[in-house]
């Protein structure tokens, strides 16, 4: 996670504690959100049991199971609301955006990746993404085209919010290797695993050698009207 915005929302607002949706394993957002934060609660629709205890043991981290668009918890529990590239992931992600609101009683911060074809390694790495795409949708890990500005500023819309954006953008290059280090993992799962070792031996070497690169990060915060 870029901290820069984070930092400024923690320095702001000095929450005693945040909500992390969309958790993963614990060991990105989580981890970061409690360098910041003493009490961190994390959740995820889908659980990592070991790695939550291994954190929760050291720190003071709680973690549940929960589908972000029915957060448990009753309107303003936390005065911070996090996510960090989890919305993508969710098909009905405006309506994780208004559960996100309900929760917070003052604001919500969103860090997603961003696609812009500005270049030739950008071209690539929006190509090798809809690759990965097709296969996670194949084995059931739902995980869909990265989001718009705009298409979250059309969502926050009537939600009574002032809205931050900031743009973190990035040309550093990631190898073909590293970009696809889990398609394995994933392959194993489709029952025609040939099939997409296949497609992705073509990619390769059509990429011949050139790298991928790193996704650009958009970071936006919104504030409740009444707050300010
Ligand atoms: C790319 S991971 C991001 C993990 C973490 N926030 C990080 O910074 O590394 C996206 C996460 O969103 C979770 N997710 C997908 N749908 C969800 C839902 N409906 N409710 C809660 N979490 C969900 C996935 O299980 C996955 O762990």
């Amino acid at each position: 996670m870029p901290n820069l915005t984070l930092e400024r929302a923690f320095q702001s607002l000095k929450p005693a504690a945040v909500l992390d949706v969309g958790c993963g394993c614990g060991g990105h957002s989580t981890r970061t959100l409690l360098e910041l934060c003493d009490r961190v609660v994390a959740i995820d629709v889908a659980p990592r049991l070991a790695r939550w205890h291994e954190i929760a043991q050291s720190s003071k981290a709680r973690f549940s199971c929960m589908d972000a668009l029915a957060l448990g918890f009753p309107r303003d529990a936390f005065p911070l609301v996090v996510e960090s590239a989890a919305l993508h992931h969710i098909a009905r992600w405006p309506e994780v955006l208004t559960e996100m609101l309900r929760v917070s009683s003052d604001s919500i911060l969103l860090q997603e990746p961003l696609d812009d074809l500005r270049s030739a390694a950008k071209q690539r790495t929006f190509e090798a993404q809809g690759l990965f795409l097709s296969l996670q949708a194949e084995v059931g890990v739902p995980h869909y085209l990265h989001l718009t500005r705009d298409a979250i500023l059309l969502a926050l819309e009537g939600q009574a919010v002032i809205v931050e954006t900031r743009l973190e953008t990035s040309d550093a290059p990631v190898s073909f290797d590293e970009f696809f280090e889990s398609f394995d993992v994933f392959a194993s799962q489709s029952g025609r695993k040939e099939y997409w070792l296949d497609k992705l031996q073509t990619m390769r070497s059509k990429f011949a050698g050139a790298p991928l690169c790193e996704d650009d990060t958009l970071t936006m915060w919104a504030t409740k009207r009444t707050t300010r």
